[in-house]
């Protein structure tokens, strides 16, 4: 008998919606799910915290309550990114344990808990915490292919985790890649060592080879497999769950589960997949076995694009391509998974736009000086020197990350304290732990739901649309990642060219310049900036598109050249913007926030 792990409360919507799933897409429809019988639900962790509190004005602790509440006899498991929680960095021990108690506390039953590097030291405070609360550890390796990579370094990893503690292990195939023969050594392997646990299968359509791998997978001793009910399932997402369900009927698999009880959750998950109908994608609905010789997880591929595009440099794709393999071999074939893909994916991309390593993201060199853990081979000497500097020798560290991190937790919490409107419960101060900017904006009540599909006030694949939503919200940016593919993408057509759109009762203006960009009248931040020079004598420019996070100087301020005279939030990572030339800061045309575009003037320096 196999069971399975049903992912449409968060790993489905995290691959095909931008994960926007609300809470109250989930609620009614808990008491069908709860009646299926699977292994566990997944409804927590990975990117859903995040988006909670940036996009949906969600508290993630509130969701968690009530699943758990309606969903009595499941078990609750969240995906748990070792020491980055449910961040994109590394959180000292103390926030990491009280992090686990609390998502216990909440209605987490089981955690699945990975590192991107597969580094173990980073999943023992994780792990051994969740025994300590009660709760099942379902350890993880991320799945990658490498010369590494090897079927005898996953069975022996896993009978490291076995003795780490583990309650259950799993295959984290993220890029949904792994060939029906490597699943199946891969678990053959293990159970041979006799390792007692049982084995969880994840993967991803992307390749196209999934459904086979799973039946490999069940041949050689599989106990879970990964599956999303089937609207939100395919393409970059899981298998269906009522395919698999039917295929193994009849067999010595068969699940058990009833496929007419499936139906009925498949049809009020139609529904929901039509409220998000501006986050469809249709290359995430495809499959994409390119991936098998690139090993570029699709999810990181719809970011790289949109991220040219953004760079104004969307004809280099394939160049892009060649270099993130490149870069990943040179940096010790980490796996690309969150947040590893970006730091291999902006890097290629820095290099393809500006030379090999001329242009080094801060997130690189802390990749490079061991930050983010051991790499799974050596980064290359020459490449470490490129990176690091001459006494890159001095700068790596061979300790666990997170020893190098003093406790957080009392500080957060009286620095929380000073803001009165927001009540101190230890979830609060969590919340601003992991997440101190958008988190605290969230807990003092400014945080604004995201529209859904209904709330857009032209048809969504309007190019107006998507022109107003981008300038209006630019933090939404990122879900207009491939809504339709480019070459079918038009310019404004003959339209009108003042609106007023409302979004959650909040009147926008909108006035579109004739030149095709969009121009916001009224209070969205970040938006153009009117009046700024296009051009001026020691102008110095942005040489992406980003926002800026600090300016380093004033004016009358006097400069070096190579002075670091402002940072700049690109592609989510923060780069050096330096002078190239000496002299005096004579104007600044831009402040701490603001967005700019590749080209924009900053500050003249003559
Ligand atoms: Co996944």
């Amino acid at each position: 008998m196999v069971k399975l792990h049903e992912m449409i409360l968060r790993d489905a919507h995290q691959s095909m919606l931008a994960t926007r799933m609300r809470t109250e897409d989930m609620l009614p429809i808990a008491d069908k799910l709860d009646q299926v019988g699977f292994f566990s639900m997944e409804v927590w962790g990975g990117a859903t915290f995040d988006v909670c509190i940036r996009y949906l004005n969600q508290d993630p602790w509130e969701r968690i309550r009530l699943l758990k509440k309606a969903m009595p006899n499941t078990p609750m498991q969240m995906l748990e990114r070792a020491m980055n929680i449910v961040a994109y960095w590394n959180f000292p021990d103390d926030v990491v344990k009280k992090f686990i108690f609390l998502a216990k506390k909440n209605g987490v039953d089981y955690f699945r808990i990975f590192d991107a590097l597969n580094d173990l030291r980073n999943m023992e405070v994780p792990m051994k915490s969740v025994k300590e609360e009660g709760g099942h550890v379902q350890a993880c390796l991320s799945y990658t292919i490498s010369p590494i990579h090897t079927v005898d370094y996953f069975v022996e990893k896993f009978k490291k985790l076995e003795k780490m503690g583990a309650d259950s292990l799993c295959i984290k195939d993220m890029a949904g890649m792994i060939s029906p023969q490597r699943a199946y050594d891969i678990i053959k392997g293990v159970k041979d060592e006799g390792v007692k646990l049982p084995i969880d299968l994840h993967s991803h359509c992307t390749s196209g080879m999934t459904g086979m791998a799973y039946q490999r997978g069940v041949e050689a001793g599989a106990d879970i497999l990964d599956t999303a009910i089937s609207p939100i399932s395919g393409g970059t997402a899981a298998p269906a769950t009522e395919s698999i369900a039917a295929a193994l009927q009849g067999t010595e698999w068969e699940t058990g589960y009833d496929l007419k009880l499936l139906i009925e959750i498949r049809k009020y998950f139609l529904g929901v997949w039509d409220k998000y109908r501006h986050l469809h994608r249709f290359n995430a609905l495809k499959v994409d076995p390119s991936v098998t010789l690139h090993q570029v997880p699709g999810g990181m591929l719809s970011n790289l694009i949109f991220q040219l595009e953004e760079q104004g440099a969307h004809g280099k794709y394939q160049e892009i391509l060649i270099e993130t393999a490149r870069v990943r071999e040179e940096l010790g074939y980490p796996p690309l998974v969150t947040p590893t893909s970006q730091v291999v994916g902006v890097q290629a991309v820095m290099n393809v736009l500006h030379g090999r390593y001329k242009v080094i993201t801060k997130e690189t060199k802390d990749y490079c000086k061991g930050m983010y853990g051991k790499p799974p081979a050596p980064i290359k000497p020459d490449i470490l020197k490129k990176v690091l500097g001459p006494k890159w020798k001095e700068e790596v560290i061979d300790c666990r990350p997170s020893d190098l991190l003093k406790p957080m937790w009392s500080q957060r919490k009286s620095e929380l304290k000073e803001h009165s409107e927001v009540n101190l419960t230890d979830e609060n101060i969590m919340t601003y732990c992991i997440y101190q900017q958008v988190g605290l904006k969230f807990l003092k009540g400014q945080a604004q739901a995201e529209f859904t599909s209904e709330q857009l006030p032209l048809p969504i694949d309007h190019p107006l649309t998507r022109g107003m939503v981008k300038q209006s919200f630019p933090e939404a940016k990122q879900i207009w990642i491939e809504t339709v593919p480019p070459d079918e993408r038009s310019g404004p057509a003959q339209i009108p060219t003042e609106f007023e759109v409302e979004v959650d009762g909040e009147p926008f203006e909108v006035k579109v310049i004739p030149s095709g960009g969009f121009l916001v009248a009224g209070g969205a931040p970040g938006g153009a900036l009117p009046g700024k020079p296009k051009d001026v004598e020691g102008g110095v420019k942005s040489n992406m598109q980003g926002t800026i996070l600090s300016i380093k100087v004033k004016k009358g301020d006097k400069v070096k050249s190579g002075d670091i005279i402002a940072t700049i939030e690109a592609m989510k990572m923060e780069q050096e913007i330096k002078s190239e030339a000496a002299g005096e800061v004579k104007d600044i045309f831009i402040k701490e926030g603001n967005s700019v575009a590749c080209g924009d003037l900053i500050m003249q320096i003559l």
